[in-house]
């Protein structure tokens, strides 16, 4: 089965590349090096010992991908492009809405124009906004308080609207929660440009040194230590969510909905303390003040993703530490290194 992977030379689209070359799919990348280096791409050919077509375009020059699709004959599309930063969403959103919302508007174009009507998309935990509880279930009620979350829930939006319409589509909505870690070789990892706005590659870019002190924002959080807890996900687990959501679609299930993330919960100091323990060095941290728009606590209830896929994460926070450290360590400057 050939694939077309948007986004692609991203930090998850780049690890769920290994998984599918490694099941034997044929893998064509799109992506517009906006936020990623084709050095990834590269990396994950040398890896994998196969070979990924790549396309340096942008999903905005809709003829463009008419032209990609005409050429390759997909059997399937995981859309991962995207901006994804909720501060930056709040200062430029059209540029979100163009690129998300626009973007993703063209490939479905493309997508029904050729007949290609199996889609994996990238959303994300974002679109429970402030749940009530946790463990947060797929049937929990949807809302979004930022442009980058407005762009998640619109085009989830849109996929259900065109599923209503037309029961010939497969679509798989993932919401992933927080994904963390690396390729365990350390050829491949997250990559962000400039100052993170994410813990754990900021946490990463203090033990190596390249950052003074990691900020806690905000200790007085109603959560064990006063501290954020999120459910952070290896990335090589959520890459294999992929996989098995491709697969699901293969028995023409309609479009379905599923969180990707552990169930467990970890605060900001359980994750510094983990970090700690990875790269043997005690890190510096002070407490700051709350970052707007940040909730206490979000932590996935994944029991429908193991029941339904037969998807469960395998790693934990420790490993998931430890090969975010090998890839920092291995590659200081990233890609450009
Ligand atoms: C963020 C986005 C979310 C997006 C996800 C993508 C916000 C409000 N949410 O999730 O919509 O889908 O990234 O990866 O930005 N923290 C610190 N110091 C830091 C950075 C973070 O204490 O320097 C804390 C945060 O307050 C939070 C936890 O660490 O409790 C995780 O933060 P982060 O990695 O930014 O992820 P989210 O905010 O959960």
């Amino acid at each position: 089965m050939k694939i077309l992977v948007t986004g692609g030379a991203g930090f998850i689209a780049s690890h769920t590349n290994v998984e599918l070359l490694n099941a034997g799919y044929e893998v064509v990348v799109l992506d517009n090096l906006l936020n990623s280096s084709p050095e990834s791409v590269r990396r994950v050919e040398k890896l994998t010992g196969k070979k990924i077509t790549f396309y340096q375009e942008d999903l905005l020059h809709e003829e463009a991908v008419c032209k990609i699709f005409e050429a390759e004959g997909f059997d399937g599309v995981i859309h991962f492009a995207g901006r994804k930063a909720v501060g930056e969403s709040c200062q430029i959103p059209l540029a979100y809405f163009d690129n998300n919302i626009t973007g993703t508007l063209n490939l479905l174009k493309a997508m029904e124009r050729y007949d290609v009507k199996k889609l994996v998309f990238s959303s994300s935990a974002t679109v429970y906004g402030q749940p009530e509880t946790v463990p947060i279930r797929e049937d929990f009620p949807l809302s979004v308080s930022n442009p980058y979350g407005r762009t998640k829930l619109m085009i989830e939006d849109m996929l259900r609207d065109i599923y209503q319409s037309d029961h010939s589509w497969d679509i798989a909505l993932l919401r992933y929660f927080n994904p963390i870690g690396a390729h365990e070789s350390g050829e491949i990892g997250e990559d962000p440009n400039g100052i993170p706005n994410n813990l754990l590659p900021y946490v990463a870019k203090v033990a190596a040194g390249q950052l003074e002190c990691i900020q806690v924002f905000g200790n007085d959080y109603d959560t064990p230590d006063g501290t954020g807890v999120r459910d952070y996900i290896h990335v090589v687990d959520l890459a294999l969510g992929h996989i098995k959501a491709l697969e699901k679609l293969n028995t023409h299930p309609g479009l379905v909905t599923y969180n990707l993330g552990t169930g467990v919960g970890y605060s900001v100091l359980d994750v510094i303390h983990n970090f700690e323990k990875a790269c043997g060095k005690k890190l510096p941290y002070r407490i700051t003040g709350r970052r707007p728009g940040d909730i206490a606590t979000c932590y996935a209830d994944p029991a429908k993703a193991k029941k339904e896929l037969g998807w469960e994460a395998r790693w934990g926070i420790e490993k998931m530490c430890q090969d975010a450290w090998r890839w920092q360590s291995n590659h200081p400057n990233g890609y450009r290194s």
